[in-house]
């Protein structure tokens, strides 16, 4: 695993107690490795459950409002406190797609297991931009 990596868990380990999760207490972190800088994702939950946005999804936008380019973010780290890996739902899988680079790289971890896959690979027959020309 390289440098970044292994930063960018450790950093979404220390983000997850910023998670906002009362209702599934499932809190989840995310971290995106940009140009220069980590940008982080929490969950934020909220009474009206349907409003709810994920780690990823959180982590992403703040990265492009940021300053980073859509379509050039190559890596996004997941963490969630659990025995069992998290892979993300398909509503950031379509947001993951259309910000990050074609051969962009998630890595998800949880407390004894990681695991990495492509955007491709967790959404193989996507809805782009592409087909709206
Ligand atoms: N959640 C995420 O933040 N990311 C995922 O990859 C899966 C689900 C959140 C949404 C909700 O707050 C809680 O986890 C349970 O679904």
């Amino acid at each position: 695993m390289n440098q970044m990596i292994t930063e960018a868990k450790e950093l979404a380990q220390e983000y997850l107690k910023n998670a906002y999760a009362p209702y599934s207490n499932f809190k989840v972190a995310a971290i995106v490795i940009g140009e220069n800088a980590y940008y982080a994702g929490v969950n934020i939950e909220n009474a009206s459950y349907g409003l709810t946005n994920c780690a990823e999804r959180n982590a992403l936008f703040n990265a492009i409002g940021a300053g980073e380019k859509p379509g050039s973010l190559k890596q996004l780290v997941i963490y969630t406190d659990t025995d069992t890996i998290t892979t993300p739902c398909g509503a950031c899988r379509q947001v993951m797609q259309e910000l990050m680079s074609v051969d962009g790289e998630i890595y998800m971890f949880c407390r004894n297991d990681s695991k990495k896959m492509t955007i491709r690979e967790l959404l193989p027959s996507d809805f782009n931009k592409e087909k709206l020309k």
